[in-house]
């Protein structure tokens, strides 16, 4: 079954936007770079699902391009599947429109790839199985 493993949200501050979320959630958030994606992360967990802030870093990271288009707001929303390749073969099949050929390295070193937002009426999806890139090439030996 799928779940929801967090929901992100695009800011042009992470610094001023943890202090709204900070008082809005009553937690402290766990503060994450994720280089291959030119992204600062601030991640609230709550009981299961998280709320992930994200900032760009520079002028050519995915969400700098995003704000500049549609302003602060949802940016995307994860689903947590059991494996990655299979879903990705099984939405393949149902002509959902995936824009990795391949995984790529998302939040805490895990696999992700992102569905095209046109496949899903305008909001852009991850999909993580969890695993760790490492993890993932120890199984496959
Ligand atoms: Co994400």
């Amino acid at each position: 079954m799928k779940q929801i493993d967090h929901i992100a949200i695009a800011v042009n501050s992470l610094e001023e936007s943890i202090k709204v979320y900070t008082s809005l959630l009553g937690v402290e958030p766990e503060l994450e770079t994720i280089t291959a994606e030119k992204v600062n992360t601030a991640v609230y967990d709550l009981d299961g699902v998280s709320l992930e802030l994200i900032e760009p870093i520079g002028d050519d990271s995915p969400i700098t391009k995003f704000l500049q288009k549609k302003g602060e707001g949802l940016h995307h929303v994860c689903l947590k599947v059991d494996s990655l390749e299979e879903t990705m073969t099984e939405l393949k099949e149902k002509g959902i429109d995936i824009i990795d050929e391949t995984p790529k390295i998302g939040a805490g070193g895990t696999k992700i790839v992102f569905i095209h937002p046109k496949s899903t009426g305008g909001v852009l999806f991850e999909l993580n199985s969890g695993l760790k890139k490492k993890d993932a090439d120890e199984n496959a030996d």
